[in-house]
This record gives C-alpha cells, structure tokens and sequence, in this order.
C-alpha cells in the first residue's frame, strides 16, 4: 500500500469521490473526523459501503479506523462494519501490542458470527497517539498474524504532551515527533509489518508533501496516509520504486547470484555487501505487493 486516503465515513459524498482517486487503500473513518452525534450514523453509511463495493473486483484496498478501546466505542464500530468484510481495521490510539491482541480476539469472535474466514480481517495500528504508546513501539511483534502496518500521528500525541506544535517554521516536525516517528519505523520493522507514514495535513501544499514523502522513502517507510485527494498521485509517484532503483536493485541480486559465496562484490566501482542484497530483495519483493 502505497497510498491510503482518510473518508470520514459520514460523508457519502467523499466515500464516492474516494474510489475515483487512485489510492491504494481508503480509511473509512468512525474516529475522529466524525462528530459524537454522527457516530451511528457514519456506522450505517460504512457498512453500507463495505457492501456495495468489497465484492467488486477492481477496487482499492478498504479498511475502517474503528474509535480507540477506552472510548467504549469500539464493539458497536466492529459489529456494524465486520460482517462486510473490510480488509482491515484500524486501531487508533494503541498502547501496546497487548491492545492488538484485544482487537485480534473481538475479530476472532466477530469473523465467528459472520462466517468469514479467521484472520481475513488485517490490522494497522496508529501506534504514538500517547507518550505511553511511544515507550511500548518495541511490543508490537507477534501480537497477531493479523497485523500488518504500523503508522503514527502527531497530531493526538501533541495533545498528550503538551507541545504548543509538532512542526516548525519550516515545515519539519520538531524533535519529539521525529523521535516518535524513527521509533515507529523500527517498531514496524521488528515486528515485520509495512511502516507507514503519517499525514501531511497542509493539502493544498504539493512541494512540501512531496519532500514529505521523499524523507519518509529515504528513511525506509513504504507508504503514507493522506487527507485529501489531490495528496494521492503525489504519494504514489515517490512511493512506486523508479526504474533506476529497480534496475539497480536487479544488477545486485544478479551479481551475488554469480558469485554465490561473495560476501562482498564490485560494481563499477562500488562495494556492495550483504546489506545491499537484503534491501535489494525487499525493493523487488515491494514490486509484487
Ligand atoms: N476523501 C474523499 N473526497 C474528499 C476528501 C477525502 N478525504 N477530501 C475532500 N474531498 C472532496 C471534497 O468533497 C470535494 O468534492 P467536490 O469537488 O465534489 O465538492 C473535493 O474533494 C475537493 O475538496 P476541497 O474543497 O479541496 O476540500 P474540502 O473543504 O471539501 O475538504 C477536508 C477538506 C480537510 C475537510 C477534507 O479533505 C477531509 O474531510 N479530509 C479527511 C479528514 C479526515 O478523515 N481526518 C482524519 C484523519 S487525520
Ligand atoms: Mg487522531
């Protein structure tokens, strides 16, 4: 997943306009772009959704961001979406790897219900919404064979700490984020699940999501969330790898295959080890995905 566009799920309008866009995943939202009074009703129309266009074939991926487990919310979201079988299920406002297990054991029993497959309903947890989250980042691994992204916020983090912002005069995010960002990464990577970058929420600023994006692509994230539409082409141009870097990735693999007991080998003049295979065989592998 490249791309994956936040619909706040009250809005038909959006949820219809969302398909069009050439993301790789929509986030049907019952958190928090939806009003407390709306909740029921964003409920409905995401079902509603699920049914109509889970079936179809050419479709991006759907998933729903469910209200955080200490909101009280969260059965009544799982009921009203699970038994159309969205891909996954976002959880907000992780703790630990111990909030995924919870989440993996109310699918277990809903996908039960509705006769669906155990474990066809994935999860990608928002994993630094609080300073505790940011401390459990490394408890993330073999929480649930369900787990299959890892992404973080700043927005809600800020809130719990008390910073007056998370980005500076230049756009950047300021330490704190940066650090909660990093560890995000690592945590997705030990627990071998897609680290995911958060949103830029400035949408109407092309150039300052691209270079978003270019760092994200530069420090190991394979994809990012957006909030509008106009974000996804961008997001999908810097996260499809370029022909170069395949072509390189390819001229890699292929050395090592000749020289199947180098350690190390010579390409035009450059070392390349062991290191450089591994990131080689992942870009590769990222193409068939
Ligand atoms: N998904 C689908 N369609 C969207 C959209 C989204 N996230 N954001 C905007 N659109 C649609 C608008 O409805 C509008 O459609 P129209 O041309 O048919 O009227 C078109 O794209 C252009 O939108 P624009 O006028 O530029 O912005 P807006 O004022 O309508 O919406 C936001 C701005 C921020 C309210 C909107 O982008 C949004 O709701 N984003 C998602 C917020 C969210 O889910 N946040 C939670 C995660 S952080
Ligand atoms: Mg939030």
């Amino acid at each position: 997943m490249r791309s994956m566009l936040f619909v706040p799920a009250d809005s038909e309008k959006k949820l219809g306009k969302g398909l069009e866009t050439g993301a790789d995943a929509l986030i049907l939202d019952l958190e928090d772009s939806v009003a407390a009074a709306n909740k029921a009703g964003a409920r409905a129309t995401a079902r509603a959704f699920l049914e109509a266009h889970v079936p179809s074939a050419d479709r991006p991926l759907l998933m729903v961001r469910v209200n955080a487990l200490d909101t009280g919310l969260t059965d009544d979201d799982l009921q009203a979406v699970v038994a159309a079988k969205p891909d996954a299920i976002m959880l907000p406002k992780a703790e630990s790897g111990a909030d995924v297990v919870h989440l993996d054991a109310k699918l277990n029993a809903l996908e039960a219900l509705a006769g669906i497959p155990e474990g066809h309903v994935k999860i990608v947890v928002v994993a630094t919404e609080t300073a505790r989250a940011v401390f459990n980042l490394g408890s993330y691994q073999g929480a649930s064979p369900r787990l299959s992204g890892l992404t973080w916020g700043a927005e809600d983090l800020s809130a719990d700490i008390g910073s007056e912002t998370n980005r500076a005069s230049d756009g950047r995010h300021t330490e704190p984020f940066r650090i909660a960002r990093s560890l995000c990464l690592f945590g997705a990577v030990a627990a071998g699940v897609q680290p995911i970058d958060t949103v830029f929420p400035a949408f109407r600023d092309s150039e300052g999501l691209r270079r978003e994006c270019e760092e994200a692509r530069r420090d190991g994230f394979t994809g990012k969330m957006a909030i509008h539409p106009a974000q996804v082409a961008v997001i999908n141009e810097v996260f499809t790898p370029s022909a170069e870097a395949v072509a390189e990735a390819h001229r890699v693999i292929a050395a090592f295959a000749a020289n199947p007991s180098a350690g190390v080998v010579n390409l035009d003049g450059e070392m390349f080890d062991r290191p450089h295979l591994t990131r080689a065989e992942r870009l590769i592998a990222r193409l068939g995905r």
